[in-house]
């Protein structure tokens, strides 16, 4: 289990890595299409991708979910079970999906308290109606990870 973000920079050498990294967020905010670009490098509407770097191998076992509210009940603590790195994903263009970020962490830290969490603000190619100070604030106050993406030019995906 990988607890400290800053320990996935010195994984063993000359090993495979397995990390367990779930997915969570509104409808839509683009939790899919994140997974798409970063396993098949391609904008398109459970993955697994594999990195390779300085003399160690890392593969991702992704979870992903519908955001729809009546898929909640089928959340169970089988999903979080082992999570190495959750990310909690929303639309910067939808402040709905941002106010409910709290609801998924609380979520996150019922089920898993073991996971590096990530804040994604995602769809960054689009304007944002979310400001990002107010995000960076939040994830600061909670000890998340905080990064933008765009599932669809590809921007921070792969970091
Ligand atoms: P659910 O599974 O229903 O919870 O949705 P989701 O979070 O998986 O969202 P999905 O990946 O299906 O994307 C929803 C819509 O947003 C689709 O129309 C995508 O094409 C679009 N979308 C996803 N990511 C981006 C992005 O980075 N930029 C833009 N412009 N559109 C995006
Ligand atoms: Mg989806």
């Amino acid at each position: 289990m990988v607890k400290d973000p800053y320990q996935l920079s010195c994984l063993t050498m000359n090993k495979t890595h397995y990390l367990k990294t779930v997915l969570v967020g509104d409808i839509n905010v683009g939790k899919t299409s994140l997974a798409y670009r970063f396993v098949k490098e391609k904008f398109k509407e459970n993955y697994t991708a594999t990195l390779a770097g300085d003399g160690c191998v890392v593969q991702f076992n992704i979870w992903d979910t519908a955001g729809q509210e009546k898929y909640q009940s089928f959340f169970s603590p089988l999903y979080f079970h082992g999570a190495d790195i959750a990310f909690i994903v929303y639309d910067v263009t939808n402040s709905e999906s941002f106010a409910r970020v709290s609801h998924w962490f609380d979520t996150l830290q019922k089920y898993c308290n073991t996971a590096i969490p990530v804040l994604v603000a995602n769809k960054c190619d689009c304007g944002s109606i979310v400001e990002e100070g107010i995000a960076l604030s939040f994830a600061a106050s909670k000890s998340l990870q905080f990064v933008h993406t765009s599932a669809k030019t590809g921007e921070n995906v792969e970091d």
